[in-house]
């Protein structure tokens, strides 16, 4: 039985056989559409979540299969103290494979040892999310035709950014991909990304605080919020929240065909004059997250 926890669970060749059979979906979803009836999927979110769980659900339903669950600590008995490890058991005889998100790091980890379905990561913490970058790889992939050679800007917050982790994880098992990593000195990325991941296989990166200088040379730039919800006071939110922000006047510094990201929700770092700009492919990214997920779904219950 296979988990999808981090990025890394899948090699490149996985990950690519997962980005086609995306692509596949998206120009035949009606090919797909029975492909998981009598299958379902759960939903364990611990955690507030738009997208990330209605496109799993959206995945699910458009695949033919169904779905349950809840979408807050406060609705399941984990507001009685159970235990991640109780919960996965139960779910396990109730449905085919789930998707959780917890403000843990690690607890899909223990819900994948105590489980009997595949488990999907939907978000732990500020450690990964790799859904989001596989939605974040298909976009890449679709409008720009590789994942190879090219200068990737990731701007705002480095440190708690789970979805800028497992983006940087993913990308550097391309060849020829270079990161810019723009943040404040607060939130720089955390130490073993550097050391462990970017050091130990040889990337070219810069870290710095100036998106203005680096802006004419990336190819995508990956904007983020910064983590209210894992700070530890609220000054320190207040006073670097709006460190970056992105308007029509630095989007004039980028190349023609650079891409902007983002994995949404947007609080303020991108001003929303910069939405009606085609470099800008932050919504088109989120519809591309339902079919890399519906990908994902026929993989793990191995339906591909
Ligand atoms: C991200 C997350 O939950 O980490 N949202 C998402 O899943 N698209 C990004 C964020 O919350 O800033």
């Amino acid at each position: 039985m296979k988990h999808l926890i981090s990025p890394l669970d899948l090699s490149v060749e996985e990950l690519d056989h997962i980005l086609c059979l995306g692509q596949d979906i998206m120009k035949n979803p009606e090919k797909y559409s029975h492909v998981c009836e009598g299958k379902k999927l759960a939903t364990l979110f611990y955690e507030p979540s738009t997208r990330t769980r209605l496109s799993f659900e959206a995945a699910m339903l458009n695949l033919g299969g169904k779905v349950l669950g809840f979408s807050s600590a406060d609705s399941s008995s984990a507001a009685k103290g159970e235990s991640v490890a109780d919960t996965i058991r139960v779910i396990s005889s109730y449905a085919d494979i789930c998707a959780m998100r917890h403000p843990k790091e690690g607890a899909p980890t223990v819900a994948a040892m105590h489980s009997e379905i595949p488990v999907i990561n939907a978000g732990d913490g500020g450690h990964n999310h790799p859904t989001q970058t596989l939605t974040d790889l298909i976009t890449i992939k679709t409008l720009m035709g590789r994942l190879d050679n090219m200068t990737v800007g990731m701007c705002g917050d480095l440190k708690f950014g789970r979805t800028v982790h497992s983006l940087i994880n993913a990308m550097v098992r391309y060849p020829n991909v270079r990161f810019i990593l723009i943040s404040p000195t607060e939130l720089m990325i955390p130490d073993y990304l550097r050391k462990e991941v970017l050091d130990a296989n040889n990337i070219e990166y810069i870290e710095t605080n100036d998106l203005e200088k680096f802006m004419p040379e990336l190819d995508i730039l990956y904007m983020t919020r910064v983590q209210k919800e894992r700070f530890f006071n609220e000054e320190d939110y207040i006073r670097l929240k709006d460190s970056f922000i992105l308007d029509a006047a630095k989007m004039e510094y980028a190349k023609k065909d650079m891409y902007v990201l983002h994995p949404l929700p947007r609080v303020n770092e991108i001003a929303t004059e910069v939405d009606n700009d085609p470099r800008a492919v932050y919504f088109k990214q989120a519809k591309f997250g339902v079919y890399v997920r519906m990908a994902l779904i026929m993989n793990l219950l191995g339906l591909d």
